[in-house]
């Protein structure tokens, strides 16, 4: 069970998260006076009349009288209980909450890892500020424009050209090697040996969103064969798929400007913060993910997305884009001279010449346009429509019904299509977009088929998933799909592995809403609503019996069907039956877990 958390703890998680911030992860709130007002997530209005007081970091709604703090409104808004919402807040936050009383040293752990990286950052910040040996990194970002006083800024650092500087730092610190490989800062040699990560290259300090280092880009200062950058790995406390460059420093920028300009690299962020562009940040050697579009979502609903004007940075900012549509924010692609990148084109222009390249964007919308146009000037009909299908596979894919219908009729009208005809393309896309889709005669058998020991495993594993997002990880790493009958619920995990979805933003209505099996819905979301009969679900024994059950389903259909066999293959029958017996040999390895990671 998870451990009490405590009054000081529930507090700091408080202070940490703004209720104005996390609210506008859900809506959209305009500012009137002191107060700020959205639509009502509780109760059905058209008028705006829930209000989000920022002084006092309470909510009302004169509508339907909900109100409370930023907790209440994370229980009520994602279904949790209160100690559920602290986490989750504290989690998004980064602050560490001891979670069951084996977890202490998990704690302890993660507290580590933001130590040696803080730590590490102060080292390399040092060295290049003081050391006469990093007179090639000062004037390597000279030439390249960064100037001193941005060093601290921005945690710039140089780590030195040795094999253990940062090793040998640490030691002197009494901090374990051990801890610094843990954090991704050294690497482990085979003879057990460690050596440092980052050598002679230009480090750029990445933060959490509650200002804490999480890891490093660094660049190379020559033009050797190496990789341009090397990044810090995954750790526990870095999960690339929702940090974002910088976003700590720029995101009072981005509220106040109520727009974020999205770029690629370290460098682009620099060089646009430098010339006062400061509602920033980047994705850096990452695609932009669901998560990050969330995590932005609670600054702003306007993203500007300002990639390379070279093919691989047009491909990934329509693939951003995308993303950033379907998760709710309206999208503008900005295009720079031909070959050039953020960087140089803010390095070569004024500050008034880069507002304006921005305020040239132009909605996601006409950017395809324009392709479509290309397309219709150089392509055939069955090209022409091609491309036009493809936009409406992105169109079919925004939640917002009123968004989608502008998005329609504007269509429509450049194109001089009838609009019926394009939302006849569209609901096909909508079809198959709910994927999670499950044949009538698969339907029939449903009920049936969770009798069976195979239905019970499977929808118990979906079903933790649900209780307890936490066993995700888990759940995952030791999942083969291709054991999964059931359609809906494969295509459920499928969809989690795919989206790499994260435990804390692990979203159960959203989720529950693409499964289609009444079945399944109905038992998730009253076993979701009664906390009683959710123990069996919250431990990772459960869903570990589920899973070796599934290993076991596939081994005995194997044997059943050799059986079967038999009778019409006397002459192999011998030879079978050796197969049956290592079968069964087999099960009791699965039985014993040893296909299992725990
Ligand atoms: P770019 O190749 O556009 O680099 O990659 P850049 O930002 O313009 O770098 P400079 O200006 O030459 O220094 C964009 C981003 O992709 C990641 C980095 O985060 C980089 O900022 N990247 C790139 C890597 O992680 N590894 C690489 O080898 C290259
Ligand atoms: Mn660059």
């Amino acid at each position: 069970m998870p451990g009490k958390i405590s009054p000081e703890k529930i507090e700091d998680v408080r202070l940490a998260s703004d209720i104005v911030d996390i609210i506008s992860g859900y809506l959209s709130l305009q500012k009137k006076g002191k107060n700020y007002f959205g639509l009502c997530p509780f109760h059905k209005e058209k008028t705006p009349s829930f209000s989000v007081n920022p002084e006092q970091q309470i909510f009302h709604c004169f509508g339907c009288g909900a109100g409370g703090n930023v907790f209440t409104f994370i229980m009520r808004m994602e279904g949790l209980t209160f100690p559920e919402s602290v986490r989750l807040l504290a989690k998004q936050a980064g602050i560490i909450l001891p979670e069951e009383d084996q977890d202490v040293e998990q704690y302890r752990e993660k507290e580590a890892l933001f130590y040696v990286n803080n730590m590490a950052a102060g080292f390399y910040l040092d060295y290049l500020l003081k050391s006469p040996k990093a007179q090639k990194a000062r004037d390597y970002l000279e030439k390249r424009g960064i100037e001193q006083e941005q060093f601290k800024t921005f945690s710039i650092g140089f780590a030195p050209d040795g094999w253990d500087s940062l090793l040998k730092y640490a030691e002197k610190n009494s901090i374990k090697p051990q801890v610094l490989e843990r954090a991704g800062l050294v690497i482990k040699k085979n003879d057990g040996g460690f050596y440092d990560r980052f050598r002679g290259r230009i480090t750029f300090a990445i933060h959490n969103i509650s200002g804490q280092v999480v890891g490093f880009g660094a660049r190379r200062i020559i033009n050797d064969n190496s990789p341009k950058y090397i990044n810090s790995p995954e750790t526990d406390i870095y999960q690339k798929r929702y940090v974002l460059y910088g976003l700590f420093h720029a995101r009072e920028n981005i509220r106040k400007e109520n727009k974020v300009v999205i770029v690629e690299g370290y460098t682009d962020y620099i060089s646009l913060y430098r010339r006062g562009v400061q509602n920033v940040a980047a994705t850096s050697g990452t695609s932009l993910t669901e998560d990050h579009a969330r995590l932005l979502r609670r600054y702003t609903a306007n993203a500007v997305i300002l990639y390379d004007n070279d093919s691989a940075g047009a491909a990934a900012a329509l693939r951003g884009a995308e993303i950033l549509l379907e998760n709710g924010l309206d999208v503008n692609i900005c295009t720079l001279p031909q070959g050039q990148d953020p960087d140089e084109f803010a390095r070569k222009n004024s500050e008034t010449g880069i507002k304006n390249l921005l305020s040239g964007s132009i909605s996601f919308l006409e950017f395809q346009l324009n392709k479509l146009n290309i397309s219709k000037k150089i392509g055939s009909a069955a090209q022409q429509a091609e491309a036009t299908r493809e936009l409406l596979a992105v169109f079919a894919k925004i939640n917002d019904p009123l968004k989608q219908s502008y998005m329609v009729a504007s269509l429509a009208d450049k194109l001089h299509i009838q609009e019926a005809i394009l939302w006849e393309e569209i609901k096909k896309f909508e079809r198959q977009n709910i994927r999670f889709k499950s044949g009538s005669e698969e339907k029939k058998q449903s009920n049936l088929f969770f009798t069976t020991k195979k239905g019970v495993a499977e929808l118990g594993l979906l079903t933790s998933i649900f209780v307890n997002p936490d066993l995700i990880p888990k759940i995952v790493q030791n999942l083969d799909l291709n054991l999964i009958s059931h359609t809906d619920i494969r295509e459920f995990f499928q969809h989690l592995i795919q989206n790499n979805v994260d435990p804390v933003l692990f979203n159960p209505a959203k989720l529950l809403g693409t499964i289609q099996d009444p079945f399944i819905t109905r038992s998730v979301s009253q076993l979701l609503s009664d906390q009683n009969s959710q123990q069996l679900y919250h431990s990772w024994k459960y869903a570990y019996e589920c899973l070796i059950s599934l290993q076991l389903s596939v081994v005995d259909d194997e044997i059943h069907h050799l059986r079967e066999n038999i009778q019409n293959n006397q002459k192999n029958a011998r030879e079978i039956l050796e197969k049956i017996k290592n079968l069964k040999e087999h099960k009791k390895q699965i039985a014993a877990g040893h296909y299992i990671e725990q």
